[in-house]
């Protein structure tokens, strides 16, 4: 049976004539009725279906593995879709929601289990065709001017490529905030997703509060999920939830290797510190990941549980380097790892982003500025210092092999 139909209602009319021929030879493209073809054993409308190897697919769409596709918006490699068309590069430009459910397979077609298989690679030189750029004042307080993409262009802030970089203004003294870039996905997820983010370098100094994370709409309904975060000189990485009330770490069901914060993870109680897990290597974050060669860090988000690794260099998964499908299961024991379920529910968690950026002082680097930094402490001490010393940023920049995700 013709079971790769990218649409319901394509699949429906699609149904109906093949049911007819149930059990039948391949039929000649004459028995098949006035205006209709033979496809194996299917009989279509070329004005609706074209076949391709055999196989039924919407017309003017490709096949790839077990997917029909259209090549407008996405292409094969090997057996793995891609988005973008071949000619747009590496795939990395987001879609419509109308393509995104012409390039998933229809139910019953052979998904590989156990493992996710690639949807978005952003990466190379269409790394930032997904993402929008969030001009607004900084929601956390920080020091910081986010630009749009032309600005960023024209000041030389962000070069895609291999790899991506991303810089904040390390030449200007400025009075209302350092220029950065906030970078937002256009696409959102759900449960059922894994994000690859490898990273060669990220920011790190006095007064930066850099972070790549995951937030859903009507934050904190949406939820927040922080991969890489930190601030000033910290040393190690800190993964860290934020929900609506209601939602806890169930710590008997944990299984990581890093050390629980607190276990709230309630925006709304300990001054939204949330649920963190502190990374208990220093090669996690800033200067100590940067020598290191930086590194993958990689979030499965099911509906029982959310879960990051943190992989160095030289001990990337082959999984993982390979990009085409991905086997969590395989990778060992998480650095982080909350069960979702009983003491939190996995409805705090949806239509989540990916955002990538790099804040000044504000609600936590502000706060906490002081120790390994120049100028005294407290949020004075740190604006002044991101006001005023622009070559103190000059470390202050991602470099971003690619990010990717994977859908079950
Ligand atoms: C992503 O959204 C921005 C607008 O915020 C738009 O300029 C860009 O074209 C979108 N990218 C894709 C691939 O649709
Ligand atoms: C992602 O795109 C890059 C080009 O920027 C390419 O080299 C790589 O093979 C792609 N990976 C996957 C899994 O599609």
């Amino acid at each position: 049976m013709p079971r790769r139909l990218g649409s319901s209602a394509a699949a429906a009319v699609a149904t109906a004539a093949i049911v007819a021929l149930a059990g039948s030879a391949a039929p000649a493209a004459a028995a098949c009725g006035a205006g209709l073809s033979a496809c194996g054993a299917a009989c279509y409308s070329p004005a609706t279906y074209s076949c391709v190897n055999g196989v039924l697919c919407p017309a003017g769409y490709s096949l790839c593995g077990d997917a029909c596709y259209n090549p407008a918006s996405y292409h094969c490699s090997g057996t793995a879709l891609l988005q973008g068309a071949a000619s747009g590069g590496n795939g990395a430009a987001a879609t419509t929601s109308a393509a995104a459910a012409a390039a998933t397979p229809a139910t019953g077609s052979s998904a590989a289990s156990g493992a996710y298989k690639v949807v978005d690679n952003f990466s190379g030189s269409t790394f930032f065709d997904g993402f929008s750029f969030f001009t607004a004042g900084d929601p956390t307080h920080g020091l910081v001017s986010y630009v749009d993409k032309t600005t960023a262009q024209n000041g030389g802030l962000i070069a895609a490529g291999n790899p991506t970089k991303i810089s904040v203004d390390t030449t200007n003294v400025v009075t209302g905030g350092r220029p950065s870039v906030r970078l937002t996905s256009n696409k959102s997820y759900n449960a059922g997703t894994v994000f690859v983010v490898d990273l060669a370098h990220m920011p790190f100094g006095c007064g930066t509060w850099p972070a790549v994370w995951l937030v859903g709409p009507n934050w904190p309904a949406g939820g927040e999920i922080d991969i890489v975060e930190g601030v000033n000189v910290n040393t190690n990485n800190q993964m860290t939830l934020h929900t609506s009330p209601g939602c806890t770490v169930n710590t008997g069901a944990q299984s990581q290797s890093g050390t629980n914060l607190l276990t709230n993870c309630d925006a709304t109680a300990n001054g939204n510190s949330g649920c963190g897990v502190s990374d208990p290597s220093t090669a996690s974050y800033g200067d100590g990941f940067n020598n290191a060669g930086g590194g993958v860090f990689a979030v499965e988000w099911t509906s029982s549980a959310i879960k990051i690794w943190r992989f160095a260099r030289n001990a990337i998964p082959s999984d993982i380097a390979g990009g085409a499908a991905v086997s969590p299961s395989s990778w060992g024991t998480p650095v982080a790892h909350w069960p979702l379920g009983s003491t939190c529910p996995a409805s705090f968690f949806s239509n989540m982003q990916i955002v990538v950026d790099d804040t000044f002082c504000g609600d936590w680097a502000g706060n906490v500025y002081g120790p390994g930094c120049t100028g005294g402490s407290g949020m004075a001490a740190c604006n002044y210092l991101v006001a005023n010393y622009p070559s103190r940023f000059t470390d202050a920049f991602w470099s971003i092999n690619y990010i990717r995700t994977f859908s079950a």
